[in-house]
C-alpha cells in the first residue's frame, strides 16, 4: 500500500519524505488555506520538488469549463501533480475530459459505492472515499471501503483506492489489510504509525544495559 500525506504543509512534507515513505500528497483548499497567504501554483510547485509521486492539487469551482481550466492549467506545474474534482455531475464530466486529455484524475468527496463505481467508469485514476468524515455521522467509513475495493476486484478499471479523510493508524491499518492501494493521511496519523510505547522503554532499556557491559566500558 502506498502512503500519501494529507497536507500542504512543507516541512511535514520533508519530514515524511526524509523517512523515504511517502509516496504522494493530497491537498484540498482547507490544507492549503492552513498555510496562509500562499500563491497556490508555487505552493504546489514546491510539494512537487519534495516529492516524486503524484501530488493532488484540487479543482475550485463547480462549473465542468472550469474545473477543465484549472486542471489543464494544474498539470503545466509539474508532472506529477493529478488534479482533483468532486464527485459531482460536472465534476465527473470535467474527470472524462481530462482524462481522455491524458490528465490524471483524483475524484474526491466519495462517500458511497455507487458513486465510487460512477467515478471509475468516468475514468478517475483515483478514488477517494472519506472515512473519517462518514464515521463523523455515525456510519462506517471502513465499510465504504471494503464495498468499493471488492467491487473495483471485479473489473480491469484503472481506477486506484484512495483511503482518504483518515484520523487514526487504525484505518491505515484496516485499509492495508483490505488491500486499498494507497491511504492518505494527516502528518500526525503518519508519526502515530511509527511509535509503541513498548519500542521506547525497549530501546531505553537496551541501552541503560549496554552501558554495564565490558565492550561499551572499552
Ligand atoms: C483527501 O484527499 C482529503 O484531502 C482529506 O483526506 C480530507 O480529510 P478530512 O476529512 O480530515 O478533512
Amino acid at each position: 500500500m502506498k502512503f500519501f500525506l494529507d497536507t500542504a504543509n512543507l516541512d511535514e512534507i520533508r519530514q515524511a519524505a526524509a523517512l523515504g515513505l511517502v509516496d504522494g500528497v493530497t491537498t484540498n483548499p482547507t490544507l492549503i488555506s492552513k498555510e496562509g497567504d500562499v500563491d497556490f501554483k508555487k505552493h504546489i510547485a514546491e510539494i512537487c520538488k519534495l516529492v516524486s509521486g503524484p501530488v493532488s492539487a484540487e479543482t475550485t469551482s463547480n462549473d465542468r469549463d472550469e474545473m477543465l481550466k484549472q486542471g489543464r492549467e494544474y498539470v503545466k506545474i509539474a508532472p506529477n501533480v493529478v488534479v482533483k474534482c468532486p464527485l459531482t455531475t460536472t465534476g465527473l464530466e470535467a474527470t472524462r475530459i481530462l482524462n481522455d486529455e491524458g490528465i490524471k484524475v483524483n475524484v474526491t468527496l466519495c462517500f458511497s459505492a455507487a458513486q465510487a463505481v460512477c467515478a471509475a467508469k468516468a475514468g478517475a485514476s483515483f478514488i477517494s472515499p472519506f472515512l473519517g468524515r462518514l464515521d463523523d455521522i455515525g456510519d462506517n467509513g471502513l465499510r465504504l471501503l471494503e464495498e468499493i475495493i471488492e467491487i473495483y476486484d471485479n473489473y480491469s478499471w484503472k481506477t486506484e483506492v484512495l483511503a482518504a479523510s483518515l484520523r487514526h493508524p487504525i484505518h491505515v491499518i484496516e485499509a492495508a489489510r483490505m488491500g486499498s492501494d494507497i491511504a492518505t493521511m494527516p502528518f500526525k496519523v503518519f508519526q502515530q504509525l511509527l511509535k509503541h510505547p513498548l519500542t521506547d522503554k525497549g530501546q531505553e532499556q537496551f541501552l541503560a544495559d549496554w552501558k554495564k557491559t565490558a565492550a561499551a566500558k572499552a
